[in-house]
């Protein structure tokens, strides 16, 4: 059991709900192993009180937060100073403490972007589809675009809403890339590879039996698929991309980098591999993911 000291330093996530979070299990494991005195906790905020919220974590000292739903957006009016990506996304998961107020960061994007790495997934260059244009798909779609992909294809439902998402993206960094495109659409897309990022909440539990895209034709264009969802640890997005023989991850990683990126944030160091990797473990263990 962990002894909270006098100087131990305080983090948090701010939300509502909060209780069901995998966040203090990911911070309070990373405090024990990678040696910090720090302890996380919950706290839920009410409709209305986001601001007096972050000031009172201010004045109280508090070192770091984690902002989840429904205030990632609303937050940045509170802040200090933002991080030039999380502000083009216009959201903002991690706070880090500074002369002044909070400097707002997303690390749901930088976490995404890490585990892409890690996996040997390179967007600079490459043609890439997202599919689902909501909160995820514009993060997503706004690092593609700074990493200059080759050509980037919002795919929705909803076409107009990733119409309006790609030009938003190009607008904002100045690019010509960017395209939005109705989901069923798929068949006219160029004849060439994808890194594909499903982003939609099909296939999520229960519903694991349904794929944003059916058709086993598309999964010929996808050259490795990655999607956001991780319950089921297996989508069936990410069967269909293995059944065309090429490779899938589930969005575990991008939750795991998410809190590995703020944890590295508000204490100035660097995570060992090894602390992320039982970290993992721990968070499958406690998601009681069959993996
Ligand atoms: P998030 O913030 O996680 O991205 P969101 O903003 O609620 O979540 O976005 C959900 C995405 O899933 C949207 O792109 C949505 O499509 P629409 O814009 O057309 O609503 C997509 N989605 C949800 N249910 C879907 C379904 N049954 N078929 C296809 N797309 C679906």
């Amino acid at each position: 059991m962990k002894q909270i000291k006098g100087t131990t330093k305080v983090c948090g996530l701010i939300g509502n709900p909060v209780e069901h979070s995998i966040s203090p299990l990911i911070h309070n494991s990373l405090a024990e192993l990678e040696n910090v005195d720090l302890a996380y906790a919950t706290f839920k905020v009410d409709k209305g009180g986001i601001e007096d919220a972050i000031k009172g974590a201010y004045a109280l000292n508090i070192l770091g937060m984690n902002v989840t739903v429904p205030y990632k957006e609303d937050v940045i009016a509170a802040l200090a100073d933002i991080d030039p990506l999380a502000k083009r996304i216009g959201a903002v998961n991690t706070l880090v403490r500074t002369e002044g107020g909070f400097k707002g960061y997303n690390t749901d994007i930088t976490g995404l972007h890490r585990q892409l790495i890690d996996a040997g997934i390179e967007i600079s260059g490459s043609d890439v589809i997202i599919l689902g244009a909501g909160g995820a798909a514009r993060a997503i779609a706004f690092l593609c675009a700074r990493e200059n992909a080759d050509s980037v294809y919002i795919l929705n439902r909803t076409s107009e809403k990733a119409e309006q998402l790609a030009k938003e993206v190009n607008e904002s960094l100045n690019v010509d890339f960017v395209h939005g495109m109705r989901l069923e659409d798929h068949r006219s897309l160029p004849d060439k590879k994808f890194v594909t990022i499903q982003t939609t909440s099909v296939g999520l539990k229960p519903n694991e039996d349904a794929a944003p895209i059916e058709d086993i034709d598309f999964y010929d264009k996808v050259s490795v698929g990655v999607d956001i969802i991780y319950n089921p640890y297996k989508t069936k997005f990410m069967r269909m991309v293995e059944n065309s023989g090429k490779q899938a991850y589930n969005g575990l990683k991008m939750l795991l980098y998410q809190g590995v990126s703020a944890f590295e944030l508000w204490n100035n160091i660097e995570v060992s591999e090894e602390s992320a990797v039982r970290v993992y473990e721990l968070m499958i263990k406690e998601l009681d993911l069959d993996e």
